[in-house]
């Protein structure tokens, strides 16, 4: 059988990312970040459908060359369709679909929160299905089962702030620049993180709620002397971190419990965070799961992610229309 070829793109926030991947095999995963969001503390829609314009191009070119693939050997283009910025999300759908029907090849639209849970199939040795993934990202906390590649369920999310927003909202109380997810962790690695304890918020089943932990900081920090978050800034990084990670692993253990599932994998930005990670660690080794992590360039927003998911969906047959449009919110 011809090997299956797919150029992937990915646009749905601050990062434009090309990918190629070859029978399941990712041979390149480019990624341009937006710098520019920065100085405002946030990603600003308008910049960032901008910068997607100027930078796809070029980062197409690059995944294509490191790749030593012609676009005429492609197989099928896909593209991010959901969830995200809708003027970040049409320069990546418009691209791809020039493209496929200029090379009169099939589209996949991908869903991009399915594909931070397929990245943990691009390392070798894979995880089996089913597995549970944690996903935890600037935009979504979820608990995903996934019985097959493309059968995934979502057992539990977040019904206010996402895990990633929950540790840049709490960066920027105690002082720190956008976004402050990396920082806390740098900072919490030289901190107590019994030092100070915040609200850990009691949401039932597998849901997830944040936003009683990032007020219970703003008290907090308005109770103390003016100085006082620089003068305990790592105290308090790895306090918060730490509340942050036992919500996650609580629930995580939960899902565990209920579904009898021991193959556990992480997904999203957030998965690079050190404390969530040994904490993962530390869980598989004791209660005798199986753990994945995904590489870091596969954890934050990439293609490789997206070219990994479209290549299940080619097998499985399922195409585009040249008539799918981004969506800002779709289902899986
Ligand atoms: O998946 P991602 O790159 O983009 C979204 O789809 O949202 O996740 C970005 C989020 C940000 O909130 C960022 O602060 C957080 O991941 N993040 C971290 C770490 N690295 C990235 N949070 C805590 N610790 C980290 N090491
Ligand atoms: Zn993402």
């Amino acid at each position: 059988m011809a090997s299956v070829k797919i150029l992937a793109i990915e646009s749905s926030c601050d990062e434009t990312s090309a990918s190629v991947c070859v029978d399941g095999r990712i041979l390149s995963n480019i990624i341009a970040s937006q710098a520019v969001h920065e100085q405002y503390g946030g990603v600003v829609p308008e910049l960032a459908s901008r910068a997607h314009m100027q930078h796809i191009v070029p980062v197409v070119d690059a995944a294509m060359q490191e790749a030593g693939i012609a676009m005429q050997d492609l197989s099928a283009l896909a593209f991010t369709q959901a969830p995200g910025l809708i003027g970040s999300l049409l320069v990546g759908a418009q691209f791809a679909k020039s493209m496929a029907l200029s090379l009169d090849i099939p589209l996949i639209a991908v869903h991009h929160m399915q594909a931070h849970v397929l990245a943990n199939l691009i390392a070798q040795p894979a995880p089996a299905f089913p597995f549970l993934c944690l996903t935890v990202s600037g935009g979504h906390t979820q608990i995903v089962l996934a019985r097959s590649p493309l059968e995934l369920e979502v057992l539990g999310e977040t019904i206010d702030d996402a895990a990633g927003e929950a540790f840049d909202k709490t960066a920027k109380l105690l002082g720190l620049p956008y976004p402050g997810g990396p920082l806390v962790d740098r900072y919490a690695k030289e901190g107590d993180p019994k030092k100070y304890s915040f609200a850990e918020p009691q949401v039932p089943g597998l849901s997830f709620s944040f936003s009683g932990l990032k007020t219970s900081v703003l008290y907090f920090l308005q109770k103390q002397e003016p100085g006082f978050a620089a003068a305990n800034r790592n105290d308090l990084c790895a306090s918060v971190q730490y509340a942050i990670v036992s919500v996650l692993m609580k629930k995580l253990k939960k899902a565990v419990q209920e579904t009898g599932i021991k193959r556990v994998c992480l997904a999203g930005g957030v998965s690079a965070n050190s404390g969530l990670r040994q904490a993962l660690e530390a869980s598989g080794a004791k209660l005798g799961w199986e753990t994945h992590i995904p590489a870091f360039e596969y954890c934050t927003d990439n293609a490789g992610m997206i070219a990994i998911t479209a290549y299940h969906k080619y097998q499985a047959g399922q195409f585009a229309g040249l008539d799918t449009g981004p969506s800002a919110r779709a289902s899986w």
